[in-house]
């Protein structure tokens, strides 16, 4: 046993959270939850994995789902491009694996959405097999464990810490080390104020002998993040509104949104609507503002109700009627304008 694999087992039998993930060993509910996990917290996560499995129990049902469906659950989870390499993978799975899960690190990376660190989660939780895991948490972890006071950002350190992550894997219960590193990232070597006292590795811990807990993992040099207008408008016609489905690729790709755009030059929102919907628009004054953060950029969202003359206009843009909104998946800045219209009837 390695001298992080004994304290961390043990410690986790006791310690350890209960998740619903924890519960199966069907290699399908280990991968939807790892991709679930992958950019958000465990408690966003637990309804929407719970939601997903019942509407999609089996790689055969996710994979034979129209798109639509599959972000419709998904919708209000972030980072869509999740979803559908989900969606695409399942698809490989029951074309090209005849429907088996894989279970080699080779297959496993040959499907998209799956990187290095998810394959390791994916065939040690499901599979038993021992490769190492490299996320955020465990990398905070051992950039403490081993005091390694250089940027985790650069190609080196990341290789070394790949090395590591290999070196503390236990020979045996693989898939409880994973779960339980993952638990000591999410409880107790949080990334401010570690909770080291009740640390079952604090006795091995390099940053803590040397007091540098607080210090480490180095900070990278923050980035400005820019901020952009945007513009979008709900343009009714008794009572429908005009949608747009977004194009498949690209930020937050296929899921619907009210027309509109990035506002480049200050105040044209006008134009802006005008150039997507290629006809002339006649908006009212704001309705009000929605503030959203995505990772590389912030957005100020401005509303405006509107009018166009001609009602006809083909694909991407739909007449929908209000109630019939709830049907198609928005991002989460334009579900607030759905909630905000459906409480407005
Ligand atoms: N983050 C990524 N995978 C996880 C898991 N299996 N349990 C808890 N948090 C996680």
């Amino acid at each position: 046993m390695t001298a992080i694999g004994g304290p961390l087992l043990a410690w986790y039998h006791q310690a350890g959270r209960n998740l619903p993930w924890r519960k199966t060993t069907d290699p399908y509910a280990i991968w939807v939850s790892e991709i679930m996990l992958q950019q958000t917290q465990v408690v966003t996560v637990i309804p929407y994995y719970h939601r997903f499995l019942a509407k999609f129990p089996t790689v055969a049902a996710l994979a034979s789902a129209p798109l639509d469906s599959v972000l419709k659950i998904w919708q209000g989870l972030g980072y869509y491009t999740r979803v559908r390499s989900l969606w695409q993978a399942a698809k490989t799975i029951m074309d090209e694996f005849g429907g088996v899960f894989p279970s080699t690190q080779k297959e496993l990376l040959s499907l998209p959405g799956i990187g290095r660190s998810t394959a390791g989660a994916i065939l040690n939780i499901a599979f038993l097999q021992k490769h190492p895991i490299l996320d955020g948490n465990v990398k905070r972890i051992l950039i403490r464990y081993f005091c390694i006071a250089k940027d985790p950002k650069e190609k080196v350190v990341d290789q070394e810490l790949w090395q590591l992550a290999e070196q503390i894997l236990p020979d045996k219960e693989v898939n409880h080390f994973t779960q339980a590193i993952m638990d000591l990232g999410a409880t107790v070597c949080l990334p401010k104020n570690p909770k080291c006292s009740i640390c079952p590795v604090q006795p091995g811990c390099l940053a803590y002998k040397k007091g540098l807990q607080d210090t480490l993992p180095m900070k990278p040099v923050q980035k400005e993040i820019p901020h952009y207008d945007y513009v979008a408008a709900v343009i009714q016609k008794g009572n429908k509104v005009l949608i747009k489905k977004r194009p498949e690729k690209g930020l937050l790709g296929g899921l619907w949104e009210f027309p509109g755009g990035r506002v480049k030059q200050k105040g044209r929102f006008n134009e802006v609507v005008e150039s997507e919907i290629g006809q002339k628009v006649f908006l009212m004054p704001r309705w009000f503002h929605i503030r959203h953060a995505f990772t590389h950029f912030k957005m100020t969202l401005h509303l405006f109700r509107g009018s166009i003359e001609a009602g006809k206009i083909g694909a991407p843009f739909k007449w929908v009627t209000l109630s019939g909104l709830a049907a198609y998946p928005f991002s989460a800045a334009h579900q607030k304008i759905v909630l905000k219209l459906q409480n407005d009837i």
